[in-house]
């Protein structure tokens, strides 16, 4: 009988539903709440976790019927329950759960940067050992992974993540939400080498992630620039784009070349919705890396289909009694 994987992730600021058949993904649908949250420079828990209420019936019905199925045909479930917002994570759940319970279907708990993690691999099952690198709005992480359910974290950020870093700095220029496509594109036509940023080294170890310094050095070049009010604002806010994507993007392409080298693993896959830039997909593509179009790289409902059906393959069945939770480990 072919398996018909129900998918949902509102575990942020998106409402996202798929369905998996087998391998294939059938739908893939993800209602934005982006304008919602853009007129406050950042995501509301609250209203996000409303809108989830109000969205999520509606996205599963439009999931269902690009599909071309009905809820008869959903043979499991599968739901992020962390890390995430926990209003957000409950909405999720809570409908995950009724309609598991009314179709007599299980219900498999997915964590999130599994998803991103996997989600290289929809529809070209990976190859193991591969180096993982999930680099979203709230987590930037490298992961050494030896099999489905052996994961090795090499280290994670020890503050900002490096969406969370283009976030803060593009609100910082006024530039509005979500920052990480508003500065890819000014630092298209930019000056990487107008700012000189020093790297951060993390004392945990080579491969933690720090943003927050640079945080704090852009936002003195721009105090800078406001006092003396020098030149063109267009090419200051371009110039520093540049230099900042250069820094960032360097950073996370100089720990998976450290990695590489260390454990000798060439197959690199790339996640998350940092994922997206132009540079990091340019210069880790240079390297042979996987990375999966846009829309599989921000957060969507096949990453968890797509984890959730293995789960259930291996018989990681959860109850009607789970819970989500803000933050947990990835097993
Ligand atoms: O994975 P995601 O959709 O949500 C989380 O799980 O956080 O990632 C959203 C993040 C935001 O911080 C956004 O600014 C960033 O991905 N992002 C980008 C680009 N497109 C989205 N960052 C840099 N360059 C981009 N082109
Ligand atoms: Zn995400």
């Amino acid at each position: 009988m072919t398996s018909f994987i129900l998918g949902i992730d509102t575990s942020c600021d998106e409402t996202s539903v798929a369905i998996l058949a087998e391998d294939l993904v059938a739908s893939n649908i993800i209602s934005s709440q982006i304008k919602m949250h853009a007129a406050y420079g950042g995501v509301v828990p609250e209203l996000a976790s409303r809108a989830h209420v109000e969205n999520l019936p509606i996205v599963v019905g439009q999931a269902l019927a690009k599909a071309n199925c009905g809820f008869k045909d959903l043979t499991g479930i599968a739901v992020t329950t962390s890390p995430g917002l926990i209003g957000c994570l409950l909405v999720g759940l809570s409908y995950a759960k009724a309609l598991a319970y009314s179709l007599k279907i299980p219900i498999t708990c997915v964590h999130h940067l599994k998803g991103h993690l996997f989600s290289p691999f929809i529809g070209a099952p990976p190859s193991y050992p591969f180096l993982g690198l999930v680099v979203s709005g709230g987590h930037t992480a490298l992961y050494r992974v030896l099999g489905f359910n052996q994961i090795d974290c090499l280290g994670q950020t020890v503050d900002d993540a490096a969406g969370e870093a283009y976030d803060k700095t593009a609100k910082l220029l006024g530039l509005g939400y979500p920052g990480g496509p508003i500065l890819d594109q000014f630092a298209q036509s930019g000056n990487e080498k107008a700012h000189s940023f020093t790297r951060a080294r993390v004392k945990k170890g080579r491969y933690y992630f720090s943003f927050s310094g640079l945080k704090t050095a852009v936002s003195l070049v721009v105090k800078k620039w406001g006092l003396e009010k020098s030149g063109d604002r267009e090419e200051f806010i371009k110039n520093l784009a540049a230099s900042f994507q250069a820094e960032v993007v360097g950073t996370l392409v100089e720990k998976v070349h450290w990695a590489r080298e260390e454990y000798g693993i060439k197959t690199i896959a790339v996640s998350g919705g940092v994922a997206c830039n132009s540079r990091l997909r340019k210069e880790l593509g240079a390297l042979g890396a996987i990375i999966p179009p846009p829309m599989m790289c921000t957060d969507n409902g096949a990453m968890i289909a797509y984890v959730g059906e293995k789960q259930l393959q291996q018989g990681k069945f959860s109850g009607l009694d789970s819970n989500a939770h803000s933050s947990a480990p990835m097993w």
